[in-house]
């Protein structure tokens, strides 16, 4: 023990002598010193010759002359104006930290999602189909044969195809593909929800854009009835809009449907008493919709003596606007962070 007094003795007064502002030399001190083969560590090691009645005083001992190494080493450092790590003292260890950037959902993802989770609470799954389409399941399979004049309502980008290709692609104009590439791939009962984006050749402006979203729905089985379509609709609108807002029905046309109809809901910015959103009427349009034309089962391979289905679409831009007060659908592609970082939830 009295050793080991001595040893430390002589180092302490060997490190108070040293002091340098080369680098190269701290390091080393530090070798010397403080690393791994270093004389701390090795008279550290001496413990175990130590006495068991002097073991606590030795212990203290070693630790102090540990601490007064490592300060020696911590000055030095400072003194050549190394600021990094714990020897730093102009490190504010109390200001807070940088904050971590986290993402928002798009305003129409969330609006898509809560769309969709209605309907999968009735039973319904979600089915994608493809962007680029052909000519037939984009309009022939659903009753819209080439000439017929129903193509218009729909101004169409078509695809250049090579000099041989027997069809005529083009961007899907609604996702009412989708219903199609269903009933194809599988037998009733067939009950899915498509989302998706659409695409269509019209002017970009604060109210219309070239490329937009839809949720479609698709109920086939046996007995499908206009009064299933209905209760399916009220569902959804009292999910989406709540229990008070009112539904109406207005006869319509789609070649895909037959009957046809859209459905309105009571302004749910007005309350139906008539402001600019619903144009004074108190009404705003959500969805077409009606029972599936036989024509259309037939294209596609599902027996329209045995089976009858509805189905219905609807575009998710306008319902985000009116939901979150945005006047300019361009706002939902222009992907400016300040925009999109504003919505948290579409509840
Ligand atoms: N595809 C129609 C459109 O884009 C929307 C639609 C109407 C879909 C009636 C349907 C339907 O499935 O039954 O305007």
């Amino acid at each position: 023990m009295q050793d080991l007094l001595q040893k430390i003795e002589h180092f302490k007064s060997e490190i108070s002598a040293f002091s340098t502002t080369d680098e190269k030399q701290l390091e080393t001190y530090r070798i010397k010193w403080l690393g791994t083969k270093g004389l701390v560590k090795e008279i550290m090691g001496e413990m175990k010759n130590v006495p068991v009645e002097q073991k606590r005083e030795a212990g203290q001992v070693l630790n102090e002359f540990k601490q007064f190494a490592e300060t020696k080493y911590n000055e030095m450092r400072e003194a050549m104006g190394a600021t990094d790590g714990a020897a730093a003292s102009d490190t504010d260890l109390t200001l807070p930290g940088d904050d971590m950037p986290l993402g928002s959902r798009h305003p129409i993802s969330l609006m898509r999602n809560k769309i969709i989770s209605i309907f999968q609470r009735l039973g319904f799954a979600v089915a994608e189909g493809p962007e680029i389409e052909d000519d037939w399941h984009n309009f022939t399979a659903l009753n819209m044969p080439e000439h017929h004049p129903a193509r218009d309502m729909q101004d169409t980008f078509y695809v250049e195809a090579g000099k041989n290709s027997a069809v005529d692609w083009l961007l899907r104009t609604h996702t009412s593909n989708t219903q199609v590439h269903e009933m194809q791939r599988s037998k009733p009962p067939i009950r899915v929800i498509c989302p998706g984006r659409v695409y269509r050749n019209e002017t970009i402006s604060a109210r219309s854009h070239c490329f937009f979203h839809q949720v479609e729905g698709l109920y086939i089985d046996e007995n499908v009835s206009f009064a299933d379509l209905k209760q399916t609709l009220y569902f959804f609108v009292k999910e989406m809009y709540g229990k008070d807002v009112k539904v109406r029905f207005r006869p319509s046309y789609f070649p895909f449907t037959e009957p046809s109809a859209e459905m309105d809901v009571s302004c749910f910015i007005c309350g139906g008493e008539g402001c600019n959103i619903c144009k004074k009427t108190g009404w705003v349009e959500i969805l077409g919709c009606g029972m599936v034309h036989p024509n259309v089962l037939q294209n596609c391979g599902i027996d329209p003596n045995k089976y009858t289905g509805f189905a219905f679409g609807m575009g998710v831009e306008r319902p985000a606007m009116l939901k979150y007060g945005i006047n300019d659908i361009r706002l939902f592609s222009e992907n400016d962070v300040r925009f999109l970082k504003q919505f948290t939830s579409a509840t």
